[in-house]
């Protein structure tokens, strides 16, 4: 399984977010790997998670291209960037997993290094988002990740076993079946410093020896991200370590032929 995942993050205005979607699916149509890819078409997905207010229009668009495509040609999937629990209600300014499934998403971002360390979100409610998406039938794509200081007092591991059983502590296996994780160390994110594959790979393991423990079925086959200053030049070196089956991208998901290029790389890969 090989995953590419653009997070537009508080990034385009309607009309910005139609030309960025319709230049991402001419690039992806460029791309020889992708055009011609012989991987299944359930084993290669592409997600881009537009901020709330243009995910209807970028859920259209990328339908109605996605009809026009040639079989074995990539589609564009639609995620959100955030969700609240529960159907519905007096939450002003929330939005609910039905409403995110109606306006075309699937996939929904939960415990993004933002979410966590600028709006402050803890690991219950977390937890509870990650239930209201599988409840409703959207996949969350789960993010995990240490800060700089924790990484160096050693702490990567206890925290990523603290997010993991914070937040999904309790799921069963047929709940982890429908998870993505993403591991995001905090400072590689937005900063240009990415973790070196070594780093990545150290990571990644730990979580996958988390996972088997808690889940020993699903735990094998959970897909997970890397993601923090994720570019062209550095996604081979990552997406060949072991245990990293695909990336989630910031700042390189805005640039169209960018994110195509790290697309390609990935089914290359
Ligand atoms: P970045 O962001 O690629 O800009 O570092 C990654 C993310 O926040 O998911």
């Amino acid at each position: 399984m090989r995953i590419v995942a653009g997070n537009w993050k508080m990034h385009k205005t309607r009309a910005e977010a139609r030309s960025l979607v319709d230049a991402l699916r001419e690039a992806l149509d460029a791309s020889p790997e992708l055009r011609d890819t012989k991987l299944p078409k359930a084993g290669f997905r592409v997600v881009v998670f537009p901020p709330f207010t243009c995910l209807a229009e970028v859920a259209a668009r990328a339908g109605e291209q996605s009809r026009g495509l040639r079989p074995g040609g990539v589609e564009i999937e639609i995620g959100a960037q955030d969700v609240y629990p529960g159907r519905e209600g007096a939450f002003t300014g929330e939005v609910s997993s039905r409403m995110l499934l109606d306006a075309g998403a699937t996939v929904v971002l939960v415990g993004h290094s933002e979410r966590r360390h600028v709006i402050g979100e803890g690991d219950a409610l977390l937890g509870e988002k990650v239930r209201a998406g599988l409840e409703h039938g959207l996949r969350p794509l789960f993010c995990v990740g240490e800060t700089l200081e924790e990484r160096e007092s050693e702490q990567m591991g206890s925290v990523l076993e603290r997010q993991i059983d914070g937040a999904l502590g309790g799921l069963g296996e047929e709940d982890l079946a429908q998870i993505w994780v993403a591991y995001e160390p905090v400072w590689a994110i937005g900063t240009g410093r990415t973790a070196t594959p070594e780093q990545a790979e150290a990571a990644h393991r730990h979580l996958r020896q988390l996972l088997c423990e808690r889940w020993p079925q699903q735990g094998p086959s959970c897909p997970l991200l890397y993601g923090g200053s994720v570019k062209p030049e550095n996604t081979h070196g990552l997406i060949s370590r072991a245990e990293v089956s695909g990336v989630l991208v910031g700042g390189a998901s805005l640039d169209a032929v960018g994110f195509a290029a790290i697309a390609s790389e990935a089914a290359r890969t």
